[in-house]
């Protein structure tokens, strides 16, 4: 079996991607079920098409494009990642897993390959939290970590709930019935680009990934008090903001104090109203992205910023109500799927290190119904969610060849 890689097409397929953005390139915007990702979604799934895959939908929007074996019966092995894109995001998180999944398919079916299991591309919904909050809703929906009931209720900035737009982009049916069952997936590996500088830095082609670091991210609203900037005296303020800034440079602290470089806290969200110059900031929302590859000791970092709300709201007179959007366990990736992907990148002369992943994906949640691990592939400078993210083409293709591999030796 010589698998080969069709660089060129997977590169241009990439591109053709990055171009249905509501920003202008090299900057991609592409918020799930806005008309750009209706277009993308066309698009990749007139890929799968062409390519003979029989694809599915379900109500949440995942798409799942099925390559059969010879014993459909068995559970399948996937792979796939999202196409959503957060505001001013690069044009590679996410696609490179879809379309370089689809290629590495696409290479075994021309190296004349037939798998026992069936082989599956999956384009996850909504990896990105930007429109609904909440990062992971397709991956989450289909292992069964979160609630249909809870997943109804989430609404975009517009009160427009996931009901109403999912419908409105073509998706309905029972949330419940998104849920996959255990035996599903053999097996699943998520192609993407690494999101830090160590690959490229140390000239490494391949990263494996053994583990993937826990997030957590909350959502917080300070009430103060509001008025005239002139003429309300700095001693009888209750500004809602300085309670937020305050908070957010607690979170700065708690993650440096936690005695690791793996604890990472970002206030990424500050809406302040109503906003005017002149105008003393009465509410605030605020919200927190806080992350750890250990579980307990982000979880200490999150009773820090628990004490600091209390304290900093008590003195400077502020209410804060908090919500946990979500606080979830880190993924331990699997060792057989590890090893795999590990003699994969061997069997085609290509160094490789493991790795942890910092970022979040969907494999976070696919762990949680089948084996899983991942597969890095460097990127420049280590850039990811701004317009400068960028990853070779000559890198692309040898993730997509070393997935290949790997899914032929599982599909086994
Ligand atoms: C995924 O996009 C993340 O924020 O880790
Ligand atoms: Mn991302
Ligand atoms: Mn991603």
């Amino acid at each position: 079996m010589r698998i080969e890689i069709d660089g060129t097409r997977l590169w241009n397929e990439l591109g053709t991607l990055a171009g249905f953005s509501d920003t202008p390139r090299p900057s991609v915007t592409r918020i799930v079920f806005s008309d750009q990702d209706a277009r993308a979604r066309a698009y990749v799934k007139g890929l799968f098409t062409d390519a003979g895959l029989a694809v599915r939908e379900d109500a949440v929007g995942n798409t799942f494009a099925r390559w059969e074996g010879r014993e459909p019966a068995l559970a399948a092995i996937g792979t796939g990642s999202h196409i959503d894109a957060i505001p001013h995001a690069g044009a590679f998180d996410g696609t490179v897993g879809v379309l370089g999944g689809l290629e590495a398919i696409r290479a075994l079916q021309r190296a004349g390959v037939r798998p026992r299991r069936s082989l599956e591309v999956l384009l996850f919904t909504s990896e990105e939290p930007t429109r609904f909050g909440i990062g992971c809703l397709g991956s989450r929906l289909l292992a069964g970590s979160l609630d249909a009931g809870a997943g109804e209720t989430l609404r975009d900035k517009d009160g427009r709930t996931l009901n109403e737009v999912r419908t409105a982009a073509g998706f309905d049916g029972d949330l419940a019935g998104v849920r996959l069952g255990p035996g599903y997936y053999a097996g699943f590996v998520e192609l993407h680009i690494e999101q830090g500088p160590l690959l490229e830095r140390d000239g490494v082609p391949l990263g494996v990934v053994t583990a993937i670091a826990a997030p957590a991210s909350l959502r917080l609203f300070f009430e103060g008090e509001g008025g005239h900037a002139g003429a309300v005296l700095m001693p009888a303020r209750r500004d809602a903001f300085l309670a937020a800034a305050e908070v957010a440079l607690a979170v700065e602290a708690a993650a440096k104090e936690s005695g690791a470089v793996d604890t990472v806290g970002t206030a990424g969200v500050c809406e302040v109203f109503p906003g005017a110059i002149n105008s003393i900031p009465s509410r605030v929302k605020l919200e927190l992205d806080i992350r750890d590859i250990d579980g307990d000791r982000r979880d200490a970092v999150l009773r820090k910023v628990d004490e600091a709300i209390a304290e900093i709201c008590g003195r400077r007179k502020v209410e804060a109500r908090k919500e946990v959007i979500n606080a979830d366990s880190p993924a331990v990736c699997d060792a057989s799927i590890v090893s795999a992907l590990s003699t994969a990148c061997e069997r085609h002369g290509l160094a490789h290190r493991k790795m942890v992943s910092r970022a979040y994906h969907d494999s976070l949640f696919m762990a949680r119904l089948a084996p899983a691990a991942m597969l890095f592939i460097p990127c420049r400078g280590g850039f990811s969610h701004r317009p400068e993210e960028y990853a070779s083409p000559e890198a692309i293709a040898q993730g997509a060849l070393v997935l290949a591999e790997a899914m032929a030796t599982l599909a086994l």
